[in-house]
């Protein structure tokens, strides 16, 4: 664990983790001795080939498919692009894709992208849970929809969204009108929180990436089903068999396969863990600061994201308090968190643009305890009382 983690209150794993140690020793070896181009045919680049197939076959054993349906990308953001954009080239304009109000801007952009170049595009509105309102997603779906998007876990508030059921809807659809639809979702939150299986998801189309399960950045990879025709984004070289050209880089490959084998094993005691420790937060929010509203439905979110509104102060002010005592939150997405308009997630969900600018993110992670959260807490009433005190 690095001296940071050990001296620091980090809760804020939903915007990046650490590496964590076992990770880091996997991969280092492929920086300085094994370091081969796995294109040239001596034994050190077959040794860099090997150890990419290996890992391959490691993602594909956890998402239950098979490994020549892994493609590895430079992480969430390309996996969504190269899913979304991917099909346009192998499309006409004339079709309709269906996304959600509530999907990362990864999503987002590259939908908003396809729109601009004529194809019809309808993001499906949420409840005040942030579930996708399944009614108008079925009302919705028509014969020419070709793409639909939906997120598995919110960056945001860590709603989960039933996929099984979205993919039975999608399937159900293809059957009785005899069409083709791809079913993506974005699961960049899910690894390590729950099951990735795409069979039993009934995904076609699904991105993942290395930096919120204690990989580095700059790693992930997007699950293409067999049969799916998808454009890649980048040529040249031909890599990852044709889908991503460049030279593939060895070590992240190699960490974030390890890292999602070991999120994959320790999924049911991190979720134990996570329920017990947000258990914890939620009582003690509840036992020292009334005012606030808990925005993270407990029963349709992963336990490991709580996103809190405080009515009548400024969730930046809060940040930067916490983060004068080492407690590192975050407001919103990570991505977002920059600029003061209110989160489009929080919005969705009928938040007024007060609640949603006086929110934040908590996010826990592998190496948070029970005095963590006590920490929080306190830090957060002097916080909240200090903020108070310069209104007066
Ligand atoms: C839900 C979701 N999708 C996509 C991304 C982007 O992933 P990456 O940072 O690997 O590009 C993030 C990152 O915060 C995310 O939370």
């Amino acid at each position: 664990m690095s001296q940071f983690i050990k001296e620091n209150n980090y809760l804020d794993h939903a915007a990046t983790t650490y590496v964590r140690q076992e990770v880091l020793e996997k991969m280092l070896p492929f920086f300085a001795e094994k370091f081969g181009n796995p294109s040239s045919l001596y034994d050190i680049a077959q040794e860099s080939k090997n150890a990419i197939e290996e890992s391959r076959e490691i993602c594909a054993e956890i998402l239950n498919c098979s490994p020549s349906e892994i493609y590895f990308t430079s992480g969430g953001t390309e996996s969504n692009n190269m899913a979304i954009k991917g099909l346009l080239s192998s499309n006409s304009v004339d079709y309709r894709v269906i996304s959600s109000s509530i999907e990362h801007h990864a999503v987002i952009h590259p939908i908003e992208q396809l729109s601009k170049r004529g194809v019809e595009v309808v993001f499906i509105d949420v409840n005040k849970n942030g579930l996708i309102n399944l009614e108008s997603f079925r009302k919705k779906i028509n014969k020419s929809t070709k793409l639909v998007s939906f997120m598995y876990v919110n960056n945001e508030i860590g709603v989960v969204q039933d996929l099984r059921l979205i993919s039975k809807i999608v399937k159900e659809f293809q059957q009785e009108n005899d069409c083709d639809i791809i079913f993506h979702s974005d699961a960049v939150q899910a690894p390590g929180k729950l099951s990735l299986d795409t069979e039993i998801l009934g995904v076609d189309l699904m991105s993942i990436s290395g930096h919120k399960i204690y990989a580095p950045k700059g790693i992930g990879l997007l699950y293409i089903r067999n049969g799916i025709e998808v454009h890649p984004l980048i040529s040249g070289g031909g890599q990852e068999n044709q889908m991503r050209s460049g030279t593939e880089n060895v070590p992240y490959i190699v960490a974030f396969a390890e890292a999602l084998r070991l999120s994959d094993i320790e999924r049911h005691e991190n979720e134990r863990k996570m329920k017990k420790l947000s258990d914890l937060l939620i009582s003690t929010l509840n036992d020292r600061i009334t005012d606030y509203k808990l925005n993270s439905s407990r029963d349709n979110c992963v336990p490991g994201i709580i996103n809190l509104s405080f009515p009548g102060y400024e969730g930046e002010s809060i940040i930067i308090g916490l983060n004068f005592k080492g407690i590192y939150v975050s407001s919103g997405s990570a991505c977002s968190s920059a600029s003061l308009e209110p989160s489009h997630v929080l919005s969705s969900m009928g938040l007024t643009k007060e609640e949603s600018l006086s929110s934040i993110r908590v996010s826990l992670g592998k190496y948070n305890n029970e005095n963590h959260i006590y920490d929080f807490v306190n830090a957060l009433e002097a916080v909240l009382s200090q903020l108070a005190s310069y209104k007066k």
